[in-house]
């Protein structure tokens, strides 16, 4: 099997870093498309050679640019890319421009697209990622999806279940599998000024690129009475600098500025800090597999599976919530605590090994293949009603040929749909075609 991978920034590439050694350990030809987005050394390069992974084969090298720019590029470079390279598959993770590009691109020319990460909703399209995100889901043909609720936001867009998987969320096997090398190899506390610290990272376009909320933000840590260290994405660094507040910061003696790190000394600073704080997604998850409490600078989360489990406060940008969200957790040990243990959502580190397994188990059945259909499918609405008997999905649409159980709803709340959740006592919306036979 040849299975192609386009990514282009740092998260996509260390949530892809599992699946690659999955693909290569078994022996299967991985064909890696960086587009480029990211470019400096620290923000690409770097992670290849902290995970150990082989260089992409191309690079696109589209650089910064407008976001339309970027994806119209990289599409029309993919179509010449995937056309040489005949993969089986296209693999793309995430909410970025090179996600988007890349599953409307293999969608383009019937090449079959997994999504990792697929699923996840801010319910805020004012975020760039969350159009990319719709659009790339839109496109895909296999859901990796981390949880069950995210799921849900599939099931309730008319994707069919089938084709979803809960698989947890590669994060957890990228933390589990380089947190000792990370404690073994990285020698970034010798530059770290504090003894106890927050890490703080920064770079979401809706913080960043808005002067009002990024000076809320720099004024709420300015003199605080925690310390600070501060990895700077070069998106941040700019916004800063142009809005003069990048030296405000730098000499505020609680706030240590760093570049960007690396994947290993990066892991190695978050789990010897006391508090995330942060508007990276990645970071999030990474919080919540470490259990550091979390406190995003955002007014919504497409993680909201942290929230519930109790290990993440979001805080919004302004000034007083964010000081009292801190100051809150570090003052009492109780609501600390709570914090830090609150239960993972994002699997046990396997999630790698799963999405590998579902993408062979899909390409020896032949499922994968897009193809013209042959079978009269003629569409004859929506019902809904309140099953009885003791039946799974899977035997309630075994015996009800061509009706696709589409939402579950179990005390007027809904389920995640799996062929073997009994469907007794409970209210589903079913999706009804009429074959020719019939
Ligand atoms: C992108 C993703 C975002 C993701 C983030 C991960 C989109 C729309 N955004 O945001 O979802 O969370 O990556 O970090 O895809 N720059 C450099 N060097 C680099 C890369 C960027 O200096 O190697 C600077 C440039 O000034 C550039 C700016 O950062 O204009 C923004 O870069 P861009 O890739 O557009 O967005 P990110 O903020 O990195
Ligand atoms: N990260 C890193 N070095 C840094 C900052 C972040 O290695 O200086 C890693 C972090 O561990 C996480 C990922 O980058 O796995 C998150 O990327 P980012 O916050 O840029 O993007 P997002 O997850 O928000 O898309």
């Amino acid at each position: 099997m040849k299975i192609g991978i386009v990514l282009g920034t740092r998260p996509e590439i260390i949530k892809m870093s599992s699946i690659i050694d999955e693909i290569d350990k078994n022996n299967d030809e991985c064909i890696i498309i960086h587009t480029g987005q990211h470019y400096d050394k620290e923000m690409s390069e770097q992670f290849f050679k902290d995970l150990n992974l082989p260089l992409p084969k191309y690079n696109i090298g589209i650089g910064s640019n407008t976001a339309i720019k970027q994806i119209s590029i990289i599409i029309s470079e993919l179509e010449s890319i995937l056309k040489e390279e005949k993969v089986d598959i296209v693999l793309v993770q995430g909410d970025t421009n090179a996600v988007l590009a890349g599953a409307l691109a293999a969608n383009k020319l019937k090449i079959p697209v997994g999504h990792v990460e697929a699923g996840l909703r801010s319910f805020d399209k004012d975020m760039p990622e969350e159009t990319n995100r719709i659009i790339a889901d839109n496109c895909s043909t296999l859901f990796f999806v981390p949880t069950e609720l995210t799921a849900i936001n599939l099931q309730n867009e008319g994707i069919d279940h089938n084709s979803i998987y809960v698989t947890g969320n590669s994060i957890v096997d990228a933390c589990y599998r380089n947190l000792d090398i990370a404690i073994q190899k990285s020698d970034i506390s010798d530059m770290i000024e504090f003894e106890k610290f927050i890490v703080l990272t920064l770079h979401r376009a809706e913080n960043v690129d808005n002067p009002e909320r990024l000076e809320n933000i720099v004024n709420s840590l300015i003199n605080l009475d925690y310390n600070i260290v501060f990895p700077i994405h070069p998106h941040t660094r700019k916004s800063l600098e142009e809005n003069g507040l990048y030296d405000k910061m730098l000499n505020a003696e609680n706030i240590q500025i760093t570049k960007p790190l690396g994947y290993l000394d990066f892991l190695f600073l978050l789990s010897r800090s006391s508090m995330i704080l942060t508007d990276s997604g990645g970071i999030q998850e990474e919080a919540i597999t470490l259990n550091i409490p979390c406190v995003t600078l955002r007014y919504n989360t497409e993680r909201p599976e942290t929230i519930a489990a109790g290990g993440n406060i979001l805080a919004g940008t302004q000034e007083k919530e964010i000081r009292e969200n801190i100051e809150k957790i570090l003052n009492n040990q109780d609501i600390y605590d709570k914090m830090a243990n609150a239960v993972n959502p994002y699997g046990d580190g396997t999630t790698s090994k799963q999405i590998y397994e579902i993408i062979c188990e899909n390409y020896e059945n032949n499922t994968l293949n897009i193809s013209y259909s042959e079978e009269i499918l003629d569409f004859e609405g929506y019902y809904m009603i309140k099953v009885d008997e003791n039946i799974t999905v899977r035997e309630f649409e075994e015996k009800n040929r061509n009706h696709i159980i589409e939402q579950i709803f179990n005390n007027n709340l809904p389920e995640y749909v799996s062929n073997e959740t009994s469907l007794k006592g409970k209210t589903v919306i079913v999706k009804k075609f009429n074959t020719k036979e019939e």
